[in-house]
C-alpha cells in the first residue's frame, strides 16, 4: 500500500467485510427448540426451489461457526454482517424465548469479537416465523409490534457488544417477491397483500430503530437496500417506459425514501394511501445512521398487462450478460447507483453486498476441493475499480462487504449456484477458500493483483 494509502482510494477507517444471512448458512433447522419460518415451509414445498433444496443442513454453520470465524479471521476483515434467524430465538415469532437460540448467537457474537472483527447484525434477512405468517405476517400491520418485541429481546441481549445493526436486508426483495411475484416466501401473487406487507414493513423498520436507539449505547443503525438501475426492454415501447417506472419506484425507493426522506415515490402515493393511517410516515422515518446497498446488475423489464404487479422482468439487453446467471455485468451502473445513493439520502453508504455468482455445474474444484475462480476475481475486480470511481466523483462510500463469505443456499436457486468465495463441499461440509478469497485478502491489504 503506497504510503498509507489504499490504491482503491477508501478512507483509512474504510470497512471491509463479509456477509452472510442465518437462513443461508445455518441449517440445524429442528435442532435447539428452533421453530419454523416461511422459508423452511416454503422450500420444503414441492416445485419452490431448484432440486426441492432446502436450508435444513445449509453449510452447518450452527455448529461449524467456529471454523467460519477463523475462516473470516484468516481473510482480514474488519466486520462481519450476519443476521438473527428470528425463529430461533422466538419460535412462535412473539412470546416465549428459546434460551438455545439466544446462547447459539451469544457464542457467535463472543467469537466474531475476539478474532477482532465488528459484528454488524441485521435483525431481518426473509425468515419470519412461520406462526406469525399464520396471523397474517406482513400483510398484518400488529407486525410492527411484533417486529419491535423481537428488536428488543436482541438489542438487550446484544447490545452491550454489537454497536452496528440493520433493521432489514432487501425489503424490496422479500415483498415484492413474496407477496407479489411468488419467487420467494411466502409465494404469493397479489397486489394488495404487496402493498400492504411493504408498508407494514416500513413501519416495523421505523419502530425497531426507535427500540435499538432507546437500548444501545453508541449504537449505529442502516437499512440495507438492493439499489439498482431499472431499464424498459424495449425503448420503443410506451408501456415498457411506464413498467420501468413503476418497478423503479417499488424495487429503488418505497423503502429508502419514506425511511430516509419521510414520503413514499409520487408515483405510487395513491397505491399506498388505503393503508396509512395519521402519523405513519413520522413512524417510518426515523433517523438513521448510514445506509446499506447491496449491488450486482441493472434489471430490465417489460409491461405485464394482466399480471397483479403489471411488470415483469425482462432478459439482460447488453452483450455483457454474466454467461452462467443472466445477470449482466456492467461496473458502470454501480459507479453511477453509488453516486446517486450518496447523493439522495446523504448518508455514508456501505456496500452490504456485491459478488458473483455461478452456477455450481460450472464452478470445477480440484481433487482438494480447491476453485481457481478466475471469472470471480475479475468481477471484484471490475466492481472494486468501480467502487473507487465513484469514490473519486464524491460518493461517501465507507465500507465493502463481499456476498458471500460461503457457497450457500442460494433461495430459490438452492445449491445450484455458489456466491462464495470459500468452498463449500455441501455432503461432507468441508470448507475450502477458492482462489478469489486470497484476491480479496491482498485486496483488503491494498494489494490488487
Ligand atoms: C441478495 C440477497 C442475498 C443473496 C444475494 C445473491 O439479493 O440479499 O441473500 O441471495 O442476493
Amino acid at each position: 500500500m503506497a504510503a498509507g494509502k489504499h490504491p482503491l482510494g477508501v478512507r483509512d477507517d474504510f470497512v471491509w467485510g463479509a456477509s452472510t444471512s442465518a437462513y443461508q448458512i445455518e441449517g440445524a433447522a429442528f435442532e435447539d427448540g428452533r421453530g419454523p419460518s416461511i422459508w423452511d415451509i416454503h422450500s420444503r414445498t414441492q416445485g419452490r426451489t431448484a432440486n426441492g433444496d432446502t436450508g435444513d443442513v445449509a453449510c452447518d454453520h450452527y455448529h461449524r461457526w467456529p471454523e467460519d470465524v477463523a475462516l473470516l479471521k484468516k481473510l482480514g476483515v474488519g466486520a462481519y454482517r450476519f443476521s438473527v434467524s428470528w425463529p430461533r430465538v422466538l419460535p412462535r415469532g412473539r412470546g416465549a424465548v428459546n434460551d438455545k437460540g439466544m446462547d447459539f448467537y451469544d457464542r457467535l457474537i463472543d467469537g466474531v469479537l475476539e478474532a477482532g472483527i465488528q459484528p454488524w447484525l441485521c435483525l431481518y434477512h426473509w425468515d419470519l416465523p412461520q406462526r406469525l405468517h399464520e396471523l397474517g405476517g406482513w400483510t398484518n400491520r400488529d407486525v410492527a409490534g411484533w417486529f419491535a418485541d423481537y428488536a428488543t429481546l436482541i438489542a438487550t441481549r446484544f447490545g452491550d457488544r454489537v454497536k452496528h445493526f440493520a433493521t432489514f436486508n432487501e425489503p424490496n426483495v422479500c415483498t415484492l417477491f413474496g407477496y407479489g411475484m411468488t419467487w420467494c416466501a411466502p409465494a404469493a401473487e397479489d397486489r394488495v397483500a404487496y402493498l400492504k406487507a411493504s408498508h407494514h414493513l416500513n413501519l416495523a423498520h421505523g419502530a425497531g430503530i426507535d427500540v435499538l436507539r432507546g437500548l444501545v449505547k453508541d449504537v449505529s443503525i442502516g437499512c440495507i437496500y438492493n439499489l439498482q438501475p431499472v431499464h424498459p426492454a424495449d425503448e420503443a415501447v410506451a408501456a415498457d417506459h411506464e413498467a420501468a417506472a413503476k418497478l423503479d419506484a417499488h424495487w429503488n425507493r418505497v423503502y429508502a425514501d419514506p425511511h430516509i426522506l419521510g414520503h413514499y415515490p409520487n408515483v405510487v402515493v395513491e397505491d399506498y394511501e388505503p393503508y396509512m393511517q395519521a402519523g405513519d410516515l413520522a413512524r417510518i422515518c426515523r433517523p438513521m445512521d448510514w445506509v446499506g446497498m447491496n449491488h450486482y446488475g441493472p434489471i430490465w423489464t417489460k409491461a405485464a398487462p394482466g399480471s397483479q404487479m403489471g411488470f415483469a422482468w425482462a432478459d439482460v439487453k447488453v452483450a455483457d450478460a454474466h454467461p452462467e446467471i443472466g445477470w449482466e455485468i456492467f461496473p458502470e451502473a454501480f459507479t453511477d447507483q453509488l453516486l446517486e445513493t450518496s447523493a439522495r439520502y446523504k448518508l455514508p453508504v456501505y456496500i452490504t453486498e456485491n459478488g458473483c455468482g455461478r452456477n455450481d455445474d460450472q464452478e470445477i474444484a480440484d481433487a482438494d476441493g480447491y476453485v481457481d475462480d478466475f471469472y470471480r476475481i475479475t468481477y471484484l475486480k471490475l466492481y472494486t475499480a468501480a467502487m473507487k470511481a465513484a469514490i473519486d466523483k464524491g460518493a461517501d462510500v465507507r465500507g465493502y462487504f463481499i456476498w458471500s463469505l460461503l457457497d450457500n443456499f442460494e433461495w430459490g436457486s438452492g445449491y445450484g449456484n455458489r456466491f462464495g468465495i470459500i468452498r463449500v463441499d455441501f455432503p461432507t461440509g468441508k470448507r475450502t477458500p477458492k482462489k478469489s478469497f486470497q484476491w480479496y485478502a491482498d485486496a483488503i491489504k491494498g494489494v490488487l493483483g
